[in-house]
């Protein structure tokens, strides 16, 4: 395992952080636990959470193990929580106001079974409510000792850059997640570069693009079986016929198979030591169904990728954006050489 420091700040977290959204879902508690093990084994420091995920069972599960760990292997973890969504049956109990992210963190803790967490992040943008609303509950989350530090997720680049610029000198705002993949590079022409100019560290989800970069889906045949699409092949931005329709994934993939080959490692590997090469990255949220599949992800540490195989996997995956703006033009126009 490697560390580093979350954005800026001395948040010192693992490089691979574990996600726990197919907990209580595609994973059983049993199962569930044996990846917190596996994982703390390795050496990861960092557990992501979020109240929506599986209702709240997550976040059970997690709490249940938590409570089986000394103080010492407790005290090690950084983890982190999310809020912003429903988790009850009523859909307007859910945004970014204070009422709601109040009930929501304190709803955390509580299936946590901690009185503190090390990092709170607004699950997405609320239209509805006035982002100093927003900040200030996280300011005072700080204040009351319940979180450390806060961050963001599934901000765009102007949302990130007001929330950082409102929050400076007031509490740490540090993080932001993000989907970001090979499938998914469209992040890199906003939503980085607002992260980075802002000292955000970013957390990248679905860093497989939801199980695609493990070579597990095929062209010529629909999903079957105990796969994620599988299950449901139309779910979320993973959907089969959304992405199976894109060339582009297809070329995506030979060239992981290519490299996977020359380094006699997974695809699953290749593709996150990519998306962990990537500068403005902190630590990249692993999710796996098995412990197998944990096994196999966990060794993306290991795998060292040349600046030739970064190289094929960025034209493979190139996102091809007009040259103006975030084309070649416009890049050449925002560059300045001194020499
Ligand atoms: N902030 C947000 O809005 C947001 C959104 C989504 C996720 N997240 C976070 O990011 C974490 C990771 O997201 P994700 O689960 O979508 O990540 P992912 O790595 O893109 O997909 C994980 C899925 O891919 C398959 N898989 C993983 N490793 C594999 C391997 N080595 N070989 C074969 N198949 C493999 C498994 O699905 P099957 O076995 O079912 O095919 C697994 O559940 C989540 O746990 C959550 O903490 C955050």
């Amino acid at each position: 395992m490697k560390y580093t420091t979350l954005g800026r700040s001395g948040l010192a977290v693992s490089s691979l952080a574990l996600g726990t959204m197919t907990f209580g879902a595609e994973t059983d508690a049993e199962q569930a636990h044996a990846q917190l093990d596996q994982y703390t084994e390795a050496g990861g420091t960092m557990l992501e959470t979020a109240d929506v995920y599986s209702g709240g069972q997550s976040e059970e599960i997690v709490g249940e193990w938590l409570r089986g760990q000394s103080a010492v292997a407790r005290d090690r973890l950084v983890i982190a929580g999310k809020g912003r969504f429903s988790v009850g049956v009523d859909p307007r109990d859910s945004g970014t106001s204070r009422r709601h992210l109040r009930r929501a963190l304190d709803g955390t803790l509580r299936r946590l079974g901690v009185d503190h967490i090390d990092l709170y992040q607004v699950h997405s943008w609320d239209p509805l409510t006035p982002l100093d609303e927003t900040l200030g509950f996280l300011e005072f989350a700080v204040q009351s000792g319940k979180i450390s530090y806060a961050g963001l997720s599934n901000f765009l680049g102007w949302q990130i850059a007001q929330a950082a610029s409102a929050a400076r000198g007031r509490f740490p705002l540090i993080s932001m997640q993000p989907q970001y993949n090979l499938l998914a590079r469209e992040v890199e022409w906003e939503i980085l570069p607002a992260c980075e100019a802002n000292g955000l560290g970013v957390l990248p989800w679905s860093p497989l693009g939801g199980g695609w970069l493990a070579g597990k889906y095929s062209q010529h045949q629909r999903p079957s079986g105990a796969t994620r699409l599988g299950e449901d092949p139309q779910r979320g931005v993973e959907a089969y016929d959304l992405r199976s329709a894109q060339t582009r994934t297809w070329r995506v993939l030979e060239a992981l198979q290519g490299l996977a080959d020359a380094h006699s490692q997974s695809m699953s590997r290749i593709a996150l030591a990519w998306v962990s090469a990537q500068p403005a990255v902190s630590s990249v949220i692993l999710g796996a169904r098995t412990t197998e599949q944990l096994a196999d992800n966990l060794g993306s540490v290991d795998v060292a990728l040349t600046a030739v195989d970064l190289a094929k996997l960025n034209t493979a995956s190139d996102p091809e954006p007009s040259a103006w703006p975030y084309g070649e033009a416009g890049r050449d126009q925002r560059s300045r050489v001194l020499d």
